[in-house]
């Protein structure tokens, strides 16, 4: 089979590169086979690839500990800075070409696509700013000593990314894994491989040299995945999706070599909403809280508190807004919500939906499919109420648009229902006294905490879970601390 195809967009067309990309040069799999990823949006097939399978995933392991050990560890640090400006600018000039795969592969509306794109590039120029201003410390104890530190880059990382932002996950693994030393194998999801393959066109046009990024993709993350993840070569794991699939990574690093591991997993996230707070304003938050990225997130706000003196009239103005929401096609300029990510995912959604209503919740707004069977996975805008904190739909990462409003009274109350989750990914928090919102920030047991705003990402700010969500932090200058390893030199002097 060919190593890349002509797609045509309502867009674009283009050359996407369908091979896996190892050592510098795009290649077919050891295995010979292929898969097909589809357009969720209308079930058809928009191309296969290669596919990766343990046998790759050592050459690809094995090409990065070369480039590793022959010059990108050791790379003058402004270079690396430089390469990393120079892929954030061709990722910029392809905007339509990525925003278009993302839309097409994914599901993503094109507004979405094109902010997921812009981000990426944000990222990628945020680390090349870093990679020149990572340094030690000098540390005084008694003179005959000179003690100093340096942040060495930890090796060959292996990246594991989900298909919910395909292009934006890559880039936050590949900035600061690149920008502090490290070279990269990367293995994007199977339902949204070709975003990750069109980015490694880019490095290569870029100038980053062979093995430095290495992107493979598979059919089954049990096999490429599972293959970095217990791989003896493999230094660190960076992994993004689900916490069933985080323990695994964890306990394999635990059988194989204790690699460093960070995880960034599921959410329950609450989103809270007091009297004193701005109706329409705080529904627009709510809103987009769970509905952006067609709930997709795992920081969606899932679990909705409204005030006592104010929830009529909230849920009637988020009722209204909910089912205002465009659904339709990704490639419509007014959509605001596609499909889901596949049909293994609406039929997890829908048996969230079914569950809500077979332990006596409400559906207030949606709660069926959106458009015909065997024309895309969408699901309408859904809003339960009458929940009980025990319901399934309280307690499980839905991943879809659907999300479960309850009232409270105090704001120890909902202090208590916020933090009830094994989960602590984010939460919001939406008021005008300012004691109050930082009392309750405080409080909450999230890795962010939005106030009077949800979902909003900067790379700058670290972002990352407590409890069950994560271990670790990507983004801000957080995220450089588990991309490199801490060396201490003690030199005695004459
Ligand atoms: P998943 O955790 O199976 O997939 C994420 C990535 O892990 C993919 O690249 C996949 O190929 C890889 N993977 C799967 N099994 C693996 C293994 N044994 N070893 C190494 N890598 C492996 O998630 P899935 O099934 O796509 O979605 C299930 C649920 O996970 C969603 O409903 C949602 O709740 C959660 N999820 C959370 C995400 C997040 O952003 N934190 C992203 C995607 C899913
Ligand atoms: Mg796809």
């Amino acid at each position: 089979m060919a190593l890349s195809a002509t797609i045509k967009t309502p867009l674009v067309s283009f050359t996407q590169p369908l091979g896996l990309y190892i050592d510098g040069q795009w290649v077919r799999g050891q295995s010979g086979q292929t898969f097909e990823t589809i357009n969720p949006a209308t079930e058809e097939v928009v191309a296969a690839v290669h596919e990766a399978t343990a046998e790759d995933i050592d050459l690809a392991v094995n090409a990065a500990r070369r480039a590793f050990r022959n010059g990108w560890s050791t790379t003058a640090p402004t270079e690396r800075g430089k390469l990393l400006l120079k892929l954030a600018e061709l990722v910029e000039s392809h905007i339509e070409v990525l925003s278009a795969i993302e839309s097409l592969d994914n599901g993503k509306p094109l507004k979405l696509a094109r902010s997921d794109v812009l981000s990426a590039a944000s990222c990628l120029r945020y680390y090349g700013g870093w990679a020149d201003k990572v340094h030690g410390q000098t540390i005084d104890t008694d003179p005959s000593f000179l003690n100093y530190t340096r942040h060495e880059p930890i090796g060959v990382c292996g990246q594991i990314i989900p298909w919910n932002f395909p292009f934006l996950m890559w880039a936050w693994k590949i900035g600061p894994a690149l920008a502090t030393g490290n070279t990269v194998v990367l293995k994007t999801a199977e339902q949204t491989p070709l975003s990750g393959l069109y980015g490694a066109l880019l490095c290569h046009e870029a100038g980053v040299p062979p093995g430095v990024v290495n992107v493979v993709v598979s059919g089954f993350g049990a096999v490429a995945g599972a293959a970095i993840a217990a791989h003896m070569d493999v230094d660190k794991i960076a992994f993004t999706g689900s916490t069933l699939v985080g323990r695994r990574i964890l306990e394999a690093s635990a059988k194989s070599n204790l690699k460093k591991v960070t995880l960034e997993l599921g959410g329950k996230s609450p989103n809270i909403v007091f009297d004193d707070a701005d109706v329409e304003r705080a529904v627009d938050w709510v809103n987009n809280g769970i509905y952006f990225n067609h709930g997709q997130c795992c920081c969606a706000g899932s679990r909705i508190y409204v005030q006592e003196g104010i929830y009529d009239a909230f849920i009637k103005a988020f009722k209204k807004r909910a089912a205002a929401n465009v659904v339709g096609d990704p490639f419509d300029e007014n959509t605001f919500q596609g499909p889901q990510i596949s049909q293994l995912q609406f039929d997890r959604i829908m048996g969230y939906i079914k569950s809500g209503r077979e332990q006596g919740a409400t559906v207030e707004v949606g709660g069926q499919r959106h458009g015909e069977e065997g024309s895309g996975f969408f699901i309408q805008p859904t809003i339960f109420s009458n929940v009980t904190p025990g319901m399934k739909i309280m307690q499980e990462e839905i991943f879809g648009p659907v999300c479960a409003v309850q009232r409270f009274s105090t704001e120890e109350e909902v202090v208590r229902m916020g933090n009830d989750s094994i989960y602590g990914l984010a939460a919001g928090i939406h008021t005008t006294n300012v004691s109050r919102a930082i009392r309750v920030a405080n409080a909450l047991h999230a890795g962010t905490v939005w106030i009077n705003n949800y979902n909003s990402l900067s790379p700058q700010v670290p972002f990352g879970g407590f409890k069950q969500s994560g271990i670790g932090r990507e983004l801000g200058e957080y995220a450089l601390s588990n991309y490199t390893q801490v060396k201490a030199v003690r030199m005695l002097l004459d």
